[in-house]
């Protein structure tokens, strides 16, 4: 090595990746899903990526403005929180998940609920709840759940979940680590939005028979693959119960596709993985 790259601030060496810390965590979480229909919240246990106990469900209010939301969210937590395995309140992390773009708990899209969303701050929203929130993308955290617990436990590279509902959500994870908001479902595709293609409320709406479903997501697969090159693509949303019928059809990917392992779940696990993480990283 010369003595010039030797001085320079850029040697390879400096631009190797900073080693990823995992934080020690608390046993139990607290993780909440906002969906469509229902809002769902469970104790998780974080040693075994399950509930503890049932998780209870309120449905979503109609319209679903972040006054009502947040009412069901803070019933749902004190209920949690009356049960003999909840945190103690010091220790407490709640993550919520959110289906729109959320950056530091502030949310910046809303495309399949109320548009009243866009722009709330969830940490004042939320202000009364116990213990630390966290807010994140509800693919985000379906993904970290299935990275870490589930179809992608152990498997190195770039690991896509990609969870098709009403809308299509994505989770962006290279080697455990999460880069969110990565918004896959909005990429443009058949000269339209994505989700308005190839969610599973789009194959309802064009009447579209399994084969003909699993050849149009093997499409949108391969130009996602094109961008990102993962090494496994994790398909979740509640149509991964059915996708022995469509995966077959998914063909031609250099990359492995295979059905989400903890599907109902995944949300609810991942928001308290994420919120416990974050707040064990914060308290270093
Ligand atoms: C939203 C995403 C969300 C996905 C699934 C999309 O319309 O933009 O943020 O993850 O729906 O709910």
């Amino acid at each position: 090595m010369s003595a010039d790259t030797a001085d320079s601030p850029l040697t390879a060496h400096s631009l190797a990746p900073a080693p990823v810390e995992v934080p020690t965590l608390p046993k139990y979480a607290i993780g909440v899903d906002v969906g469509g229909t229902g809002t769902k919240g469970g104790i998780v246990n974080l040693t075994k990526g399950k509930l503890s106990g049932d998780r209870f469900r309120i449905p979503t209010p109609r319209p679903a403005t972040p006054d009502a939301v947040a009412a069901v969210i803070e019933e749902i937590v004190d209920e949690l929180m009356s049960r003999p395995k909840a945190p103690s309140p010091e220790d407490l992390a709640v993550g919520v998940l959110f289906p729109g773009i959320v950056i530091d708990n502030v949310v910046h899209s809303a495309a399949n609920i109320d548009h009243a969303w866009i722009g709330c701050n969830t940490e004042d929203l939320l202000s009364s709840l116990p213990g630390k929130l966290r807010v994140l993308n509800d693919a985000d955290g379906a993904g970290l759940a299935e990275a870490r617990y589930g179809a992608g436990a152990g498997a190195s590279g770039t690991v896509l979940t990609i969870t098709l509902g009403t809308g299509i959500g994505s989770a962006l994870i290279h080697d455990g680590v999460l880069v969110p908001n990565s918004e896959l479902g909005h990429l443009e595709f058949d000269g339209d939005i994505a989700e308005k293609k190839a969610s599973a409320a789009a194959r309802e709406r064009a009447d579209m028979s399994w084969e003909e479903y699993g050849a149009l997501l093997g499409r949108y697969l391969k130009y996602v693959e094109r961008l990102h090159s993962p090494s496994l693509f994790i398909i979740g949303g509640g149509i991964s119960k059915r996708s022995q019928e469509f995966l077959p059809y998914v063909k031609g990917l250099r990359a492995d596709v295979v059905p989400a392992a903890l599907v109902n779940n995944a949300g609810i696990v991942g928001a308290a993985l994420f919120a416990a993480e974050q707040k064990a990283l914060a308290e270093r």
